[in-house]
């Protein structure tokens, strides 16, 4: 068996000098995998995403991606290897146009990235009819759409996302959820923290359960939705 594409392996570590709150957890992804990571509010998903991406100081375990060493890597090193990051807040300019977002996810390319847009143009239509429109004028849902979209603009090898449904109508969500399917299908793997657990774990190929910092359950998306003490304790029965 060859290396996990991402191996995030037994990080612990927390926010400045203050307490650990991720305690030994481990996340990996294959190549062209969707990962999901649920679990209770305050489990330390968003922790974790970070600590991947090199936003914490973890004093324990490590991060390679592709065999690549990249515990102390900065996040802009990172997102130049090939990781894109969309966070859980603030993940779009709101007084810039939807292309001005889009450029700006570009900021680390010094080739021609019009076809990268254009991709994703065909991805989402309407961030196209939108494309003059500030993206603080756009409905949740579409301003999702332009965070992802400007995460794509990097071409990135692994994209993570946090919480990409949130506030999102059930219709906006299953739509968003099959735009990722197809994002995963051109051969980028996902690394996803999810609050609709149980649409988001049917479309995973591995799900991890983080409760308290911790590695809780790990299994199959299918698997962990058939697992009693999982459906009780955090997909509401
Ligand atoms: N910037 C921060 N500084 C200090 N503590 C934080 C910060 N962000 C989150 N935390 C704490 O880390 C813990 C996990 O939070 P978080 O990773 O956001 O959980 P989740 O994403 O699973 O809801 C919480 O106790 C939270 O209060
Ligand atoms: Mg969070």
């Amino acid at each position: 068996m060859s290396e996990p594409y991402l191996n995030a392996a037994g990080m612990t570590g927390g926010y400045g000098t203050g307490a650990d709150i991720l305690h030994d957890c481990t996340l990996t992804v294959n190549k062209g995998e969707i990962v999901v990571i649920v679990g209770p509010n305050g489990a330390g998903k968003s922790t974790a995403m970070k600590a991947v991406f090199g936003m914490l100081n973890i004093h324990t375990g490590s991060v390679t991606l592709d065999g690549q060493d990249i515990t102390s890597m900065s996040p802009q090193a990172r997102v130049s290897i090939g990781m894109g990051f969309v966070p859980q807040t603030q993940n779009v300019f709101t007084s810039m146009t939807v292309e001005e977002n889009l450029e700006m996810g570009a900021f680390i390319r010094h080739d021609d990235f019009r076809e990268t847009m254009e991709q994703v143009y065909e991805l989402f239509p309407i961030l196209r009819d939108k494309r003059n429109q500030s993206a603080g004028e756009l409905s949740g849902g579409q301003r999702q759409q332009v965070a992802v979209g400007r995460a794509l603009m990097t071409k990135p090898k692994l994209l993570m996302l946090d919480e990409p449904t949130a506030g999102v109508s059930p219709i906006v969500m299953d739509e968003l959820f099959d735009r990722i399917i197809e994002v995963a299908r051109t051969g980028i793997s996902i690394l996803m923290v999810e609050q609709n657990a149980r649409q988001a774990l049917e479309i995973a190929d591995k799900g991890y359960v983080l409760v308290q910092g911790r590695n809780r359950f790990t299994d199959t998306g299918q698997a962990l939705l058939a697992d009693p003490e999982v459906r009780k304790s955090f997909l509401g029965g």
